[in-house]
């Protein structure tokens, strides 16, 4: 598909820029008494309010130009087809056929994954029921009380925060947990309380070879064998896998059927709908669990079939574009003003960071334009006692999505009021701020009225929904999914990749013999990193080889 550089089609909305210096929020909001209406949308469940955004009706249309004139579109269409747009690693990118309802369709290389999907989905289900009613035993008889999933990115980052998300649907009587790091610190702190009598692991890896996921992972089979025996049993009834690597896992003692596949068409970062989502499923069910699949699909639907200006992924992603080429903004925060979802702005990062930090575009030239921008946020009402005051009053332009609800699952007192409050006061402060006059207005000093001004203009989307369900979450992460889509396309990126995480990995191996080798290693690194070895090799205490005692 043929299409003009990425900074010629930025140039309308330079210009444009140009002619709304000086337009402040406050002089939108008065001009035009139906903008709130105008730039807010429904889509499934969630409610979009993006009327407090530096744009006028002129900068929607010339955003929703950009993404015509980067065949949007049809590359939207192009992924839901499964075909192999993950180009660098010659893959299709199919999560949105995780989530495709029993008996459609999708045929890729001849084989309907739909049916594929399911086969695994119904296996996955039949092994949560049997975890949930106690049915899975442990080597010793006893009924499973702990799942920890071992994995990390992709295979942790999705079913931890959805877990938390949803821990008012889970089943109390197990706890479910995570460990990613290679810190021996996370294994040991996770199991240090636990019985391995009724503990399950669950080995998470698309790989299967992921250095901290299958340290871990050792690490856990010799805590279970080292206080259960080495019997055969004991890794069976104890340990199993999700992966799409069959012989790296039966290498490992885990038998086939106590592995739950995936493909290669799932990105790991996307991969929250496939049998990664385990845990999950063991913690609030296989019905709640296809509850979420169906809100990703509803969204899923919605960001194929819908006109771009009724089109919720794609807005936010345009406005990103917006804030993120056009006026020069660096970051975005993800503000959800609810506890449950505290792993969100975490979970983003990944999305976000991994997909779109990318310097060079699909031609393989270094791009002359931004791309990814650097995600990051806290739950309200913590962030506002922390970072706030650099968004109201710091010199960077910092766009926020927060996101809210109208029903706590937790109403005690007058707490999800008070907490709501905050959400629409921040987006209300934020916009439209505190002129110096209001101050003086107000008996303050003179010397104290420029430190007292909220300048205002400061750009936020308003994501509201009913309550925090499996669906609406579903829903929610989908939606930021194809927003990510959306602009990786107009970047001119691949998104499915991620090289960049590579070098950093074979340093560290090369790094790894030169701190355990007993003779004093010939360094050969920079003079830095040669010194910083040689003083923790001379401290560091004697190795140990159980991580979890
Ligand atoms: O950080 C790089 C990465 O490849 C992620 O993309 C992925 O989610 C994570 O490592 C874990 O990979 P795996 O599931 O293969 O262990």
């Amino acid at each position: 598909m043929k299409r003009r550089s990425v900074r010629s089609l930025l140039a309308p909305l330079v210009a444009h820029a140009r002619e709304l210096r000086g337009v402040h929020l406050r002089d939108l909001f008065r001009d035009d008494p139906n903008r709130a209406e105008r730039f807010s949308l429904e889509a499934g469940d969630l409610f979009l309010d993006y009327s407090k955004n530096l744009v006028t009706p002129k900068t929607m249309q010339l955003l929703f130009q950009l993404a015509d004139a980067v065949h949007l579109r049809d590359e939207i269409q192009a992924m839901f087809r499964g075909e192999r747009i993950n180009r660098t690693e010659n893959r299709a990118v199919l999560h949105v056929a995780l989530r495709m309802p029993r008996g459609s369709s999708l045929v890729v290389d001849g084989r309907n994954v739909v049916d594929d999907v399911h086969a695994v989905l119904d296996r996955m289900s039949d092994f949560a029921e049997r975890v949930r009613q106690g049915q899975w035993r442990g080597a010793t008889g006893r009924p499973i009380r702990h799942v920890i999933n071992i994995g990390i990115g992709g295979s942790d980052l999705g079913p931890a925060m959805a877990t938390l998300a949803l821990r008012p649907y889970a089943a109390r009587h197990l706890s479910v947990h995570f460990v990613s790091n290679i810190d021996g610190t996370h294994l040991a702190e996770t199991v240090r309380d636990l019985d391995p009598q009724e503990t399950l692991f669950i080995i998470a890896s698309k790989t299967f070879t992921t250095e901290e996921t299958m340290t871990n992972a050792q690490s856990a089979r010799r805590w279970v064998c080292g206080r259960l025996g080495t019997a055969p049993e004991v890794v069976r009834q104890h340990f199993v896998a999700v992966s799409t690597q069959t012989e790296r896992v039966v290498a490992f003692g885990i038998a086939p059927e106590n592995m739950f596949p995936f493909w290669d068409w799932v990105g790991g970062r996307y991969s929250l709908c496939s049998a990664i989502g385990l845990p999950l499923m063991i913690a609030i069910g296989p019905d709640r669990f296809r509850d979420m699949l169906a809100g990703f699909h509803r969204m899923d639907r919605h960001f194929l079939e819908s006109p771009w200006e009724r089109n919720m992924p794609v807005i936010l992603g345009l406005l990103g574009v917006w804030y993120n080429n056009v006026l020069g903004a660096q970051t975005y925060a993800i503000l959800p003003y609810d506890q449950y979802l505290a792993r969100l702005p975490a979970y983003l990062q990944q999305a976000d960071m991994e997909s779109n930090g990318k310097r060079v575009d699909r031609h393989g030239r270094v791009v002359r334009w931004q791309t990814g921008p650097i995600v990051w946020g806290e739950p309200g009402t913590n962030g506002q006692h922390a970072f706030y005051q650099l968004i109201h009053q710091g010199t960077k332009l910092v766009p926020c999505d927060f996101i809210g609800f109208c029903r706590s699952h937790n109403p005690i007192g007058d707490h999800h009021d008070r907490l709501m409050a905050h959400f629409f006061a921040q987006t209300e402060a934020l916009a439209f701020g505190k002129t110096p006059e209001e101050v003086i207005a107000e008996g303050t000093p003179p010397h104290l009225v420029p430190h007292r001004t909220f300048p205002g203009d400061r750009p936020t989307n308003t994501i509201l929904a009913d309550q925090l369900t499996p669906s609406v979450l579903g829903q929610l992460i989908a939606l930021y999914e194809h927003k990510i889509f959306t602009q990786g396309v107009i970047w001119n990126i691949y998104s499915f990749d991620q090289w960049g995480v590579e070098l950093g990995k074979q340093l560290a191996k090369r790094i790894l013999p030169e701190l355990q080798s007993e003779a004093e290693p010939a360094l050969s690194h920079d003079a830095s990193t040669n010194a910083l070895i040689r003083r923790y090799r001379q401290r560091r205490a004697p190795p140990t080889k159980d991580a979890a005692r």
